[in-house]
């Protein structure tokens, strides 16, 4: 009932671990997969990162603002700490890289993952993420290239700040599969006491209820224009939200924030979503864009 196929992997259901919530290691990877239809790991890129310095997460009041700068393991540490991965769901590496060699020498590095997420819309690091996917031409060449070099499945994670229409259509025809759409939005908090921006690194990305309508109006706009898969992101709490998306058009949701204020998210929104269904005597698969009939 809840079984969704993406680009040639079957999904138990279509709820998926976000990536950089819960997934810097095997793990915590295993824990989510047991009951989401797919995990993303934490963007990797060949080096290892720190980040910007605390603080670097604020619980806000509609979601959460980040700005941990892509702190990861190297590659290769990361490679190795996977290996204990269960496989109980599809496994998606996130990458991060600044240009074509470094996406491609990524994606022979995690050879044994399922399919790859290219982080095109990291909001707040230079060079990387949301800057890139502002270049449409650069961005093809990335996914023309590491199409070259892998038959798994590719997704272009982009950004509700991206002329994202235009991207994620330059996108297919380059060769991507799927397009996960929103990362984080650019925001910020100040701190009334000492009157100075809270984030180390001034302002960071917005997640979580927030973002909810913004990243729902992507994907039914963005059903209308695609032939491949869209995954939806951006505040999905409950199962009413997953719901939205699938009738936006999503294939697939993922979802990141609310593993913060609750570690059962991905079980309790499977069984909801179960008894809608069993209530209905329908597939979820069958529901897909039925905001557009
Ligand atoms: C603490 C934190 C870390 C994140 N790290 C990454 C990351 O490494 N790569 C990425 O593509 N997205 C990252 N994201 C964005 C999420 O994957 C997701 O796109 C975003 O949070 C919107 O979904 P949500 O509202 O369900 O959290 C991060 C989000 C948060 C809150």
């Amino acid at each position: 009932m809840l079984e969704v196929e993406l680009c040639g992997l079957k999904l138990k259901n279509p709820l998926i671990l976000a990536s950089g919530i819960f997934g810097s290691s095997s793990s915590s990877l295993n824990e989510i997969a047991e009951n989401a239809g797919a995990v993303v790991t934490k963007s990797i890129g060949l080096e290892e990162r720190f980040g910007y310095r605390n603080p670097t997460v604020i619980n806000w009041k509609c979601g959460l603002i980040n700005a941990i700068g892509l702190a990861s393991p190297g590659a290769e540490a990361f490679a190795e700490n996977l290996k204990r991965f269960d496989f109980s769901s599809p496994l998606i590496v996130s990458l991060h890289g600044k240009n074509q060699v470094e996406f491609v020498k990524l994606v022979e590095i995690f050879d044994f993952a399922n399919a790859f997420e290219i982080n095109f819309s990291c909001p707040h690091v230079k060079e990387m993420g949301m800057d890139i996917g502002k270049d449409i031409e650069f961005s093809s060449l990335i996914i023309k290239s590491v199409k070259d070099v892998t038959e798994k499945p590719i997704f272009a994670k982009i950004s509700a700040m991206h002329d994202y229409l235009r991207l994620s259509k330059e996108l297919e025809r380059a060769g991507v599969d799927a397009i996960t759409i929103s990362n984080t939005i650019p925001g910020m908090k100040i701190d009334i006491i000492s009157k100075k921006p809270i984030l180390s690194n001034v302002h960071g990305g917005v997640s979580g209820h927030a973002i909810k309508p913004i990243a729902l109006k992507c994907v039914y706009d963005l059903y209308k224009v695609l032939d491949i898969p869209i995954i939806g992101c951006g505040g999905i709490t409950s199962f009413e939200d997953v719901l939205e998306f699938i009738f936006a058009g999503s294939t697939a949701v993922e979802i990141g924030s609310a593993l913060f204020y609750s570690k059962k998210i991905f079980y309790s929104l499977k069984e909801s979503l179960l008894a809608f269904m069993g209530a209905k005597s329908i597939s979820i698969s069958s529901l897909i864009g039925s905001a557009h009939e």
